[in-house]
């Protein structure tokens, strides 16, 4: 067993020397994005959860196969095999009644495109790809136009002589 170990020891020990002699930082501070400050090896508290916000607005989506984000709470709607809260106001059969958005045909097609009579397994768990709208600051810089901002600015480069 030791004889096994021994090149790992061995490589182990030239690994820290090399580190070590090129000063290599072995707590380096951490990248400051999603978590600023403190080095790599420090624990931080975690941010507070941000509130859902429950104003029944939608928010635009910014290229048409976004899944819209969720204008309402969610807090306590189950989903699992003995039933889904979120079909209770969304499925075909009940939105009249609910007034809520029904699931677009995707929810129904299979990964083959066939449209099925009932809700797609795949597309089942709805927290999958939505989420609910949070009043918050994006978490990384941002620079991303919609396709409408740049066919406009094209438009717009176009007519100058
Ligand atoms: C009590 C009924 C009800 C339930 C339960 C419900 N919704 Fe809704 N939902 C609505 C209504 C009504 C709207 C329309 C906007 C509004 O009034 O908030 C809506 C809007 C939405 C939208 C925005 C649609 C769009 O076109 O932009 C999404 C996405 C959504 N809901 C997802 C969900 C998900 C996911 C769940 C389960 C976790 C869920 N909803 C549960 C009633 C409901
Ligand atoms: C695999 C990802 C995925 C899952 C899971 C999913 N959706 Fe969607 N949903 C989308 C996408 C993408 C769109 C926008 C394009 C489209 O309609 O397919 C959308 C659109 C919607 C819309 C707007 C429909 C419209 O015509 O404007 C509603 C409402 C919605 N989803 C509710 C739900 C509910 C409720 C569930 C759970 C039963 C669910 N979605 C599960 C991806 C998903």
């Amino acid at each position: 067993m030791f004889f096994r170990i021994l090149p790992l020891l061995l490589l182990a020990v030239i690994g820290v020397t090399i580190a070590a002699e090129i000063d290599y930082p072995l707590d380096a501070p951490a990248p400051d994005g999603r978590r600023p400050g403190g080095t790599l090896t420090q624990s931080m508290p975690a941010p507070p959860i941000a509130e859902e916000e429950n104003k029944d607005l939608k928010r635009e989506r910014n290229y048409p196969d976004q899944p819209p984000t969720i204008p309402h709470t969610i807090r306590g709607y189950q989903i699992d095999k003995n039933g889904n809260k979120c079909l209770s106001c969304h499925s075909r059969a009940n939105s009249a009644r609910t007034q809520a958005t029904m699931i677009s045909i995707t929810h129904y097609m299979d990964r083959d495109g066939q449209a099925l009579a009932a809700v797609a397994p795949r597309r089942y768990f709805c927290n999958q790809c939505h989420v609910p709208q949070a009043d918050v600051k994006p978490l990384v810089e941002n620079n991303f136009q919609t396709i409408d901002k740049i066919l406009q600015d094209d438009a717009n480069a176009a007519q100058k002589p």
